[in-house]
């Protein structure tokens, strides 16, 4: 049995925007949960650093009151709680001058030799200045690591900027660019599913699929993020990274081995192998939705506060996936806000039987779908057909082998949120999990096609209600080929 800890050697990690929401919701109270867990070394220490003056017992009295609401009252004890607060320290350092860079270098190496981690947990405008000070001051080392957040660029051109400016200063070996999709327990899961089992590879190609369907679809609005999503919309934010690393995950070839950089190489082929999407086909091939105010639910302008707005709040799109595993069968994407519920699922849909032996009266066929739930009730199932139990001779009906991960594995199963995995990975200086800088410049060739094609499109963006399943365009991408979308059920 492998241990379920492995601790981790001394560290320091300094999280920019050590006062921000990410630090307050996710960072804090993942490397909380580690530390109760046993993972941290007594000697691990946690740097927070924003522009605002603050001694560190401020901090400290802040970090409390945020633990107290990010983490359940059973997993805090209050000597668990002092033990963690110890490790917190405060600086103020300032990205835009040269305000406490000096004090950061300083307290690093009173440190002493150990990993240095650095979470740049702010909008990627500081990416570049903060790379460039951490350098100049010499708080990064050669061995220092980085880990950024998206959005990693606003198209190619600007990705491939941030990604020089990050390495001027540090090599790509320590470049941790997190996509925190790729944290979940379910998408991890996928792995397993894919290539520890014999069962399922010889049916994973175009042969036996019919198309896959990837859905991340959200019940929420923009939770007080408008301002930012409506420069981003719903291709850049949540397709280039994260339905496309779902796809990636399906589509791609076994690697040799389950080592980074062998993963990875995996998933740039398939981001390379995507059919262009551009002025010829985007019409065929995407769809683009924004919500609408409905019975006192707002609508997409009334969420980011402004009179008019071409930006996506939804997208479908169809890819095609050229090579020679996938050629013929399409992946259906999919994701929006205010839709029926949140939900988020890879369904492989597998071809039918090539001939039944049963009489029309015994009913349809139901055609095989493996679907892996990522979000909520994170298992698997495969959908069968099987004969309806009873008297009245033959008569199929559909059925499911269904694995929730609560309850195969019981009830005390803890799923940890992605982040609290990823930071760890960081500092065992894992990136498997992670995107490579060609992976994400690929990501970008490909979604850059479609932005500009939208441009050209007048009256591009459809409506769609809020509490539904998107713009009837969407249903129609898959309608005039035969197939449908999978219900979006909470
Ligand atoms: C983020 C997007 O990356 O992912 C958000 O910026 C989105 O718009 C979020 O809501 C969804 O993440 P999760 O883990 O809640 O599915």
């Amino acid at each position: 049995m492998t241990m379920k800890i492995i601790p981790v050697q001394p560290f320091d990690l300094v999280i920019f925007g050590g006062t921000g929401d990410l630090a307050r919701r996710k960072l804090l109270p993942g490397l909380f949960r580690r530390d109760l867990a046993g993972q941290l070394p007594h000697e691990a220490r946690i740097i927070a650093a924003a522009r605002r003056p603050m001694r560190s017992e401020e901090f400290q009295a802040k970090a409390e009151a945020w633990l107290r609401e990010f983490v359940s009252k059973e997993e805090l004890s209050e000597p668990d709680l002092a033990r963690f607060l110890g490790r917190l320290q405060y600086l103020a350092v300032d990205a835009d001058s040269s305000e406490g860079w000096e004090g950061l270098a300083e307290t690093l190496r009173a440190g002493g030799e150990r990993i240095r981690a650095f979470y740049l947990a702010v909008g990627p405008r500081f990416f570049g200045p903060i790379c460039e000070r951490l350098g100049a001051c010499g708080a990064a080392t050669p061995d220092s690591r980085i880990v950024v957040e998206k959005p990693l660029g606003h198209d190619l051109a600007s990705a491939r900027d941030l990604n020089a400016r990050i390495a001027a200063v540090f090599d790509e070996a320590h470049v941790y660019r997190i996509d925190h999709y790729l944290g979940k327990e379910t998408v991890q899961n996928l792995m397993a599913l894919r290539f520890a089992n014999a069962l399922f590879e010889p049916l994973w190609n175009a042969r036996h699929v019919d198309h896959v369907q990837i859905t991340v679809a959200e019940n929420l609005g923009l939770d007080g993020r408008g301002e930012y999503y409506d420069r981003t919309g719903a291709l850049r934010d949540m397709v280039q990274n994260h339905l496309l690393q779902l796809l990636c995950l399906t589509a791609m070839e076994p690697p040799g081995r389950f080592e980074p950089d062998l993963v990875r190489d995996e998933k740039v082929k398939v981001l390379r192998a995507l059919a262009p999407i551009g002025p010829a086909n985007v019409t065929q091939t995407t769809v683009r939705g924004q919500h609408v105010a409905r019975n006192g639910i707002p609508g997409y302008l009334d969420d980011v506060g402004v009179a008019s707005s071409a930006t996506e709040s939804f997208v479908a799109l169809k890819a095609n996936v050229e090579n020679w595993r996938w050629s013929g069968t399409p992946f259906y994407l999919r994701t929006g806000k205010r839709l029926r519920a949140r939900m988020s699922e890879i369904a492989i849909v597998f071809k039918d039987a090539p001939h039944s032996i049963f009489p029309a009266s015994a009913g349809a066929v139901h055609g095989n779908v493996l679907v892996i739930r990522l979000q909520p009730d994170e298992g698997v199932t495969l959908r069968m057909t099987i004969k309806d139990p009873g008297p009245g001779g033959m008569r199929l009906r559909g059925a499911a082998l269904d694995m929730s991960f609560a309850n195969t594995l019981g009830e005390k199963v803890v799923i940890p949120d992605a982040y609290e995995r990823l930071v760890l990975d960081v500092i065992r200086g894992d990136q498997t999990l992670f995107m490579r800088r060609d992976e994400v410049e690929a990501a970008w060739s490909w979604i850059d096609p479609i932005l500009a094609a939208w441009e050209d499109q007048t009256n591009g963006t459809r409506p769609y209600d809020p509490g539904g399943s998107g713009p009837e365009d969407a249903l129609l991408l898959m309608h005039r080929e035969g197939r449908r979308w999978r219900d979006i059920t909470g």
